[in-house]
């Protein structure tokens, strides 16, 4: 059977640095830095200007992943894309992204799957991706996750809990079948409770009525603010995020026969500071073990990993034969860890 690697690893962000004082005098948000640096540590976040998708955030951070891998783009035998913020309804970024890094027109027609998993959508894709590579099903599998939050944020007073979290970015990686046993995704843990699939959901329409979206005397669609926009009771998200991450390192240490000291690196999904630092605090994982790119990003929900992995292999924080822990938790609920030898 062979191994299942991270064989590259790429990122980006837009240009745009969208701060916390900038949310008050660029949109007039009834907010402060204090009140969010606070509760989440988010400082910053990146906004994608208009005209500019997922897909496209991904290609860079997915050109980068596989130049990083050793690869060219024909060598890809499947994208895994996870976004909750695709361009359309349907169909996903996947088909988009394909086109976009010119495999089509090269004649290169790989399988191209999108991945609904919100916040977890990473994880759910390196689990994925690793299966399919151990199988012998497949050799390379760019697994990306890529979001444009910044369109679908109620960016005023009335959706100031919700907007003041979320940023824009995409993060790459290459999984790629390899015969060295000295490193490879080892372990991974998925989970889900849809008990609270309605805590944290961006509704937009409902199929089960007739018509999905309200229409006007004009037929013309009119979506209320209370479906347009993300809803979230976010207390209720806190206390299950710790809970549920704590549980999903636990278990895979566990199910890897080791503890919480034999791991070199944490990467955490980047929800709120103050999440990760009462995760490690219940753990006893020394601050300095964590990545951490929620103060300049905000959440960026299935790009937190792979970007933290990325930023942190070109600043040298990540080295072959280091132990890396990930975790990640968000709508559906769901969650995964994974354990990883670098
Ligand atoms: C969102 C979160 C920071 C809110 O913190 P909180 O202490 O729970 O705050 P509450 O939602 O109870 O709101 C407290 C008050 O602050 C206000 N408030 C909310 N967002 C605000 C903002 N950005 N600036 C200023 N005030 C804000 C609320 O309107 C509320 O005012 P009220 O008491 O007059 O009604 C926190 O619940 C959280 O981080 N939860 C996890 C969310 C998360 O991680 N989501 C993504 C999961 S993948």
């Amino acid at each position: 059977m062979p191994n299942a690697v991270i064989s590259g690893t790429g990122m980006y962000v837009p240009d745009n640095i969208v701060t916390n004082d900038d949310l008050v005098s660029q949109y007039g948000i009834d907010t402060n830095h204090d009140w969010i640096v606070k509760r989440t540590g988010i400082e910053a976040r990146r906004f994608a200007p208009e005209g500019i998708g997922s897909a496209d955030l991904a290609v860079p951070a997915c050109e980068q992943a596989i130049e990083d891998a050793g690869l060219q783009k024909k060598d890809i035998d499947m994208i895994l894309f996870a976004t909750l913020s695709p361009e359309h309804c349907f169909p996903g970024s996947g088909v988009y992204l394909q086109e976009k890094l010119g495999m089509p027109e090269a004649g290169h027609f790989c399988p191209a799957m999108d991945i609904r998993n919100q916040c977890s959508g990473f994880l759910y894709g390196l689990g994925t991706a690793a299966s399919m590579v151990k199988a012998g099903a497949v050799k390379n599998v760019l697994v990306v996750g890529g979001e444009t939050h910044s369109a679908a944020l109620d960016l005023s007073t009335r959706g100031r809990a919700v907007a003041s979290l979320f940023g824009d970015a995409a993060g790459a990686v290459v999984v790629s079948a390899s015969d060295d046993e000295s490193r490879g995704i080892r372990t991974w843990k998925l989970g889900a409770d849809g008990r609270y699939a309605d805590v944290l959901a961006q509704r937009v329409w409902d199929v089960r009525k007739r018509p999905f979206i309200p229409v006007d005397e004009n037929g013309v669609g009119q979506v209320q603010p209370e479906m347009m926009w993300a809803q979230m009771d976010g207390r209720l998200v806190f206390k299950n995020a710790v809970e549920r991450m704590i549980m999903g390192l636990m278990e895979v240490c566990w199910k890897e026969g080791i503890t919480m000291n034999d791991i070199d690196v944490f990467a955490f999904h980047q929800a709120n500071l103050r999440i990760n630092q009462y995760v490690a605090q219940q753990l006893n994982v020394p601050e300095e073990k964590l990545l951490q790119n929620i103060h300049k990003f905000g959440n960026t929900t299935a790009a937190t990993i792979p970007t933290l992995l990325a930023e942190a292999q070109r600043e040298g924080r990540l080295e072959r034969g280091m132990k890396v822990a990930t975790v990640a938790f968000g709508s559906g609920f769901t969650w995964g860890a994974a354990l990883i030898d670098w």
